[in-house]
């Protein structure tokens, strides 16, 4: 009631004005009023009380909460796993001062660098640099992570609920609470097949959509496939406290993976970092920070949010849009990715309705991008302009086409793989790799569509269908070929 009347204040108001509440004698019927539903408020969480001070049931879970509180172990967990309530009760079991000498530990951000500015210009940038922040504060922010907002969340709290007793019951999940640097808690939950399961050794860490929560989000799929996997809700969704700024998030990230690191005790080479769509962001953060992961997979995810917001926007506003979104939430997932040196995934969905530019035009997707910008980074003789070319032609055409492209060039993937192993051999395996180098224009493009094969698979799919669990596969690795080639 309060939400709704909070959003229908402004009409609430004009009604009350227009039948003459706002003078004295209607102040005090609207006074008493209010001390009526205070009344009755206080007497119903008075009954409550009894009643709950009488209820078997609720004060053996008073009694394990507060034992819990008290000295956290296996036992006190144990107990208390069996119920779910408000999570601020619920008590921390991982801090960020838990982690000895970390704090001193390096973490890379992508930040744009800020312009320097005399004084002048900065008086003359004030008013723009102020209405971009009041956006970004008021409704930006929601824009663009409409999970974030408190009557969605209302909504969907029974939905979220069953999503939680199904991990529970039905694969033995554990829910843990962190707490980040900058104060908020994160809201996790683990399923640890450790030893149970072909794939339980690994750990994945999937990061949600923006308006994805781990109950009913993107862990199904991993699960699915026998993996170990840890879900977490961004800062302001569902247990998890704060509003999902950069800062926040890769704040949030980072206590995850921490946590999985030293609370869990899964080696980084055993951690797999999953993100679906805008999950992107603090994945690619985290593999830029822990660059021994065993690999990267993004699902529906782009290069990068500016353009994707300018396009939802009257394009009058597209200079304050640009502003708000570099200034405050500046989701550069490329950027972050390029600093990441191992194995990358990237599944694009052909009918995506979200990330694409132009309405149901693949060679639109924002995905294509994201690919674009990485192999051209990781090997520039390859994709030079001509390669950079094929590629678009690649990324453009259907299936039929693809497999006419395919074909036409005569792709020997043997002959890929052991000229890539003899370069890396010769020279260094490190990235920007240099092969490609006074390469016949013929093997060039066998080349690019051998690694845009390797680096991004389709799903035949919309942006929101979930992930079928034989999709869900782990990145290509040269060294992986190596094996191969030794048996
Ligand atoms: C006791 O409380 C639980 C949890 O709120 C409820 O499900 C149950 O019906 C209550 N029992 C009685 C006898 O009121």
């Amino acid at each position: 009631m309060w939400n709704v009347g909070l959003y229908t204040s402004p009409i609430l108001a004009t009604v009350l004005y227009r039948r003459g509440y706002f003078v004295f004698d209607g102040i005090v019927t609207i006074a008493k009023f209010l001390t009526g539903i205070g009344l009755i408020l206080a007497a119903s969480y008075c009954l409550r009380s009894i009643d709950r001070a009488n209820n078997y049931t609720y004060i053996t879970f008073l009694n394990s909460l507060t034992a819990a509180k008290k000295e956290l172990n296996k036992d006190t967990k144990k107990a208390l796993s069996r119920y779910d309530f408000e999570f601020y009760a619920w008590p921390v079991e991982f801090k960020w001062s838990d982690i000895e000498g970390d704090e001193t530990k390096h973490r890379l951000y992508m930040d744009r660098p800020s312009p320097r500015r005399t004084a002048v210009e900065w008086l003359f940038a004030l008013p723009c640099q102020v209405v971009s922040y009041v956006v970004a504060h008021t409704f930006g922010l929601r824009l663009v992570y409409p999970g974030s907002i408190s009557m969605l969340q209302y909504v969907m709290a029974p939905i979220l609920l069953q999503g939680r007793i199904k991990l529970v019951n039905e694969n033995q999940a554990e829910r843990f609470k962190l707490h980040t640097r900058d104060g908020n808690y994160v809201d996790t939950m683990i399923v640890d097949r450790r030893n149970k399961h072909a794939n339980g050794n690994t750990l994945v860490i999937c990061s949600e959509g923006n308006a994805g929560f781990y109950e009913i989000g993107i862990m199904v799929t991993p699960l699915e496939a026998g993996y170990s996997v840890l879900g977490w809700n961004h800062p302001g969704f569902g247990g998890s406290t704060g509003m999902p700024y950069p800062d926040q998030e890769l704040n949030a990230i980072d206590i995850v993976m921490q946590f999985a690191i030293h609370g869990l005790k899964f080696q980084p080479e055993n951690i797999l970092l999953f993100g679906w769509s805008i999950g992107g962001y603090p994945i690619s953060w985290a593999a830029m920070n822990y660059p021994d992961v065993k690999g990267v997979i993004l699902d529906a995810t782009f290069d990068d949010i500016v353009e994707l917001a300018i396009l939802r926007m009257p394009s009058s506003l597209e200079p304050l849009v640009r502003k708000t979104i570099r200034d405050y939430i500046n989701l550069n997932i490329y950027q972050q990715l390029s600093k990441y040196p191992g194995p990358v995934l990237l599944i694009r969905r052909t009918e995506d309705e979200v990330i694409c530019t132009e309405e149901m035009k693949l060679s639109s997707n924002r995905g294509n991008n994201l690919l674009v910008k990485l192999l051209k980074y990781r090997y520039p003789k390859i994709f030079d302009d001509e390669g950079v070319a094929i590629l678009h032609a690649w990324l453009a055409a259907d299936v039929n086409q693809r497999t006419i492209i395919w074909s036409k060039y005569d792709i020997n993937e043997d002959l890929c793989v052991s000229t890539l192993m003899s370069y890396i051999s010769e020279h260094s395996n490190s990235f920007p790799c240099l092969v490609g180098e006074g390469f016949s224009s013929d093997l060039k493009a066998e080349m690019v569509l051998f690694l845009a094969h390797k680096y991004m698979i389709d799903f035949q799919s919309t942006h929101c269908t979930p992930l079928p669990a034989n999709m869900f596969r782990l990145p290509w690795e040269l060294s992986s070929e190596l094996e191969y080639v030794k048996v």
